[in-house]
């Protein structure tokens, strides 16, 4: 298929940018405002270069790493994105979440996912699993949900703190983009455009945020659930009852400051995520690459530090490891896989990364990639 010819993410971008509505390739794509945050997180990881350990015995190559307590086989696994339905109408999350299990990584599914936990891990039993928590105002849905999801298996909780509002992508406005997208000259033009995914789309159940049926949503769209019927209260004295009322592994995800890191573990969480959202919040943020050192510095060696961002490469990952972070979390890598070709175009998108950190690794002199630090990397542009 197409999606095996993919060298590297960037050509499985190019096929989901193909195979997609305009509209919706933007939602992936896209950041918010002059998508400053966006083209950084990328870019700002060739400001860093390598020196490497020579004459290493690289024969064995250890690329296992801890997440949320964790062990998975990558240093990368899933970060939770809403509505994945959206780019692969039939499958969404189970094609993710069964390439997840195939590459032996976790998984992690939004608040505003479009499948069930239950059907999810069903279809990725033997991986970690975990899921991401947005706010409702009606605590009680979010005790169920934490509830259900123990049942079903699920070990580590995250909190998105980065979200209050949601950020202004303005490529989705032009192009009359909403979730469920609603049917206007506009979507309809880009829409008729790709046949093949409109077949798919009118053959399959409708799209809406699979775990809360049973809310109320008023026929909003997404933006206008995260803006209406999410909880802007929240502070930290509040971060202590999720914390408890989880009961287990915890990450605190969207964090920017060393003193908001500390403030998280000392309210209980086990992980601070450093992430600004891909760049869909709020713009001209600084690169979590440069934030990592003072963030692991405030926290100490004991505490997990998840990073995300912009990976788009075996190299990113090893660039954020090498500046602090114990783990990395993939966005769009994996959705422009998903779009691509369903299951096997998320399976080509690990492989790629994979792949990657396992020469990376070698050609640095550092077969551990838990022995990764900064010593081998060097900020040559400021
Ligand atoms: C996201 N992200 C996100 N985060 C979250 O906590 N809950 C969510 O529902 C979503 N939804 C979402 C949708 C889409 C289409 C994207 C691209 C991203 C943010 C995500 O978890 C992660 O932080 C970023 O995607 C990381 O940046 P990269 O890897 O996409 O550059």
């Amino acid at each position: 298929s197409r999606v095996s010819q993919a060298i590297n993410i960037s050509d499985l971008r190019a096929l989901a940018k193909r195979r997609l509505p305009r509209m919706v390739f933007d939602y992936i794509d896209g950041g918010a405002e002059d998508e400053v945050t966006l083209r950084h997180s990328v870019d700002r990881f060739a400001d860093y270069g390598w020196q490497w350990n020579s004459l290493v015995d690289s024969s064995q190559i250890d690329t296992s790493t801890t997440v949320l307590g964790e062990t998975i086989a990558q240093p990368f696994f899933i970060s939770p994105t809403a509505a994945s339905r959206l780019f692969h109408p039939r499958k969404g999350e189970l094609a993710v979440a069964a390439a997840a299990q195939k590459a032996g990584i976790a998984y992690s599914v939004s608040t505003l996912g479009s499948q069930t936990l239950e059907d999810i891990a069903a279809v990725a039993p033997d991986v970690p699993k975990f899921i991401q928590i947005y706010v409702w105002k009606d605590r009680g849905i979010v005790r169920d949900f934490m509830a259900r999801a123990k049942e079903a298996g699920y070990t580590g909780c995250i909190l998105t703190v980065d979200a209050t509002v949601a950020g202004l992508r303005e490529r989705d406005p032009r192009n009359g983009f909403s979730i469920p997208p609603s049917i206007n000259a506009k979507t309809a033009t880009q829409a008729m455009a790709k046949p093949g995914y409109l077949f798919d789309m009118f053959t399959s159940s409708p799209i809406g945020p699979a775990n809360f049926e049973s809310v109320d949503t008023g026929g909003r769209d997404v933006m206008a659930v995260i803006n209406d019927l999410f909880d802007r209260t929240m502070c930290w004295k509040d971060l202590e009852w999720f914390v408890n009322e989880w009961g287990g592994p915890f990450a605190v995800k969207g964090l920017s400051t060393a003193a908001d890191a500390r403030r998280a573990v000392d309210s209980g969480a086990s992980a601070v995520w450093v992430s600004n959202h891909g760049g869909r919040q709020i713009d001209t943020s600084v690169p979590v690459i440069d934030l990592l050192p003072e963030i692991r510095a405030a926290v100490g060696a004991g505490v997990e530090i998840i990073a995300d961002g912009g990976v788009r490469r075996g190299a990113h990952v090893l660039k954020l490891l090498a500046r602090g972070a114990n783990s990395v979390a993939l966005g769009r890598a994996y959705l422009f896989g998903l779009a691509a070709g369903g299951e096997a175009g998320v399976t080509r998108a690990l492989d790629i990364l994979a792949t990657d950190v396992t020469r990376g690794l070698s050609l640095l002199g550092v077969p551990k990639v838990a022995d990764l630090d900064g010593t081998l990397l060097r900020l040559c542009r400021p």
